[in-house]
C-alpha cells in the first residue's frame, strides 16, 4: 500500500498532539494494513530501517507487536533493556539519544516518567514512540479505537464507560474520545480520579468533535446505556506497594456479569491487557461472549505498524 507521508519525522508520545484528521489517518491506515496481512499481502514499507525499543518496565503485548510488526513492515527492531544498556547505568538521556539517533530510524520507550519520553524526544531527531509512560498509553488506544471500529462501525457518538483507576490507559481514551467524537465517561473512586490537566485538555479538544467527557463515582451510572465498557488493572505498574489497599478501595468496580446488566445488551468489553482476573474483571465476562480482548490484543500489532509506517 501507499503509506501517506505527513506524518513522517513526527514523534507519537500523546493522542493530544495529532488532529482529528491524523488520528483518523492513523486508524484508516492500521485497518488498511491489516487487510493486507489478513490477505497475505507483503508491504515492506520501513525496508532497511531499525527500530530501537527500550523497555524500562515488563511487557508482553507491546513489545511483541512493535517487533513483529517491525519484521512485517520489512525492517528490524532491537530489543534494548535498562539491565543491558548504559541508560541503565546512568548514562544520561541526553548522550544516549545523540548516540542512537546516529544508528536507529526511530525509538520506541516505554518507561515512568512521562518527562523521561518528553526529553529522549527534545534531544532525538528521530521519531519517539511512547509505548506507555505513568501518564500515557497512546499506542494502545490506537488499537482499542480500531477494535470498537470494528465491532461497531464507527467510534462519533458512541459512550465508552471506563470502570477503574484514572491511569494512563484512561487517560489515552480520553484524549482518544476527544479526537474521534466518542463518549468517555471514567468511573473511579474518590481520589482515584484521572488528571484534572489531560481531562481539561481533552474537553478542550472534544469541542471541536463534539465528544462528551466526564468522570463519576457510580460505576452503574457511568455503564448504563454503554456502547463498550472497558477496565484495566487497579494497580498499574510502579504502584505495587498500592496494590492492597487498592483492592479494598476498588471492589464496586469489578466488571462482573450484574454490572454489564446495566450496559447496552451488545456492549463489547475490552480491557488493555494483563488482566487480575477475579479483580477488576471476572472470569465469566473476560471469556464471555461481549468480551473482545484478544482482537483487541492482536489490534495492537496492526496500530503499532501504521504508526510505525506513518512517522518513521
Ligand atoms: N496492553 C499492554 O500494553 O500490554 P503489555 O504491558 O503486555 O505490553
Ligand atoms: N495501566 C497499566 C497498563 C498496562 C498495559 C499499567 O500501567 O501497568
Amino acid at each position: 500500500m501507499v503509506v501517506n507521508q505527513s506524518l513522517k519525522g513526527r514523534d507519537f508520545i500523546s493522542l493530544h498532539d495529532f488532529s482529528v484528521e491524523e488520528i483518523a489517518l492513523i486508524l484508516e491506515t492500521g485497518l488498511q494494513l491489516k487487510k493486507e496481512q489478513k490477505a497475505g499481502i507483503p508491504h515492506p514499507i520501513l525496508a532497511g530501517k531499525t527500530l530501537g525499543m527500550i523497555f524500562q518496565k515488563s511487557s508482553t503485548r507491546t513489545r511483541v507487536a512493535f517487533e513483529v510488526g517491525m519484521y512485517q513492515l520489512g525492517g528490524h527492531a532491537l530489543f534494548l533493556s535498562p539491565r543491558d544498556i548504559q541508560l541503565g547505568r546512568g548514562e544520561t538521556i541526553q548522550d544516549t539519544a545523540l548516540v542512537l539517533e546516529r544508528m536507529l530510524d526511530g525509538i520506541m520507550i516505554r518507561t515512568f516518567s512521562h518527562d523521561e519520553v518528553l526529553e529522549l524526544a527534545h534531544w532525538a531527531s528521530i521519531p519517539i514512540i511512547n509505548g506507555l509512560t505513568d501518564l500515557l498509553h497512546p499506542t494502545q488506544v490506537i488499537g482499542d479505537m480500531m477494535t470498537i471500529i470494528e465491532n461497531k462501525g464507527s467510534l462519533k457518538g458512541i459512550k465508552l464507560a471506563f470502570v477503574g483507576d484514572g491511569n494512563n490507559v484512561a487517560h489515552s481514551l480520553l484524549n482518544g474520545g476527544a479526537k474521534t467524537g466518542m463518549d468517555v465517561v471514567i468511573a473511579c473512586p474518590k481520589g482515584y480520579e484521572p488528571d484534572a490537566g489531560v481531562l481539561s485538555q481533552a474537553q478542550q479538544d472534544a469541542k471541536a468533535t463534539g465528544a462528551r467527557l466526564w468522570v463519576v463515582e457510580n460505576p452503574i451510572e457511568a455503564v448504563s446505556g454503554a456502547d463498550v465498557v472497558y477496565t484495566d488493572v487497579w494497580a498499574s505498574m510502579g504502584q505495587e506497594a498500592e496494590a492492597a489497599e487498592k483492592e479494598q478501595k476498588f471492589l464496586q468496580y469489578q466488571v462482573n456479569r450484574e454490572l454489564m446488566s446495566h450496559a447496552h445488551k451488545d456492549a463489547i468489553v475490552l480491557h488493555c491487557l494483563p488482566a487480575k482476573r477475579g479483580k477488576e474483571i471476572t472470569d465469566e465476562v473476560m471469556d464471555g461472549p461481549q468480551s473482545v480482548v484478544f482482537p483487541e490484543a492482536e489490534n495492537r500489532l496492526h496500530a503499532h505498524k501504521a504508526i510505525m509506517a506513518l512517522v518513521m
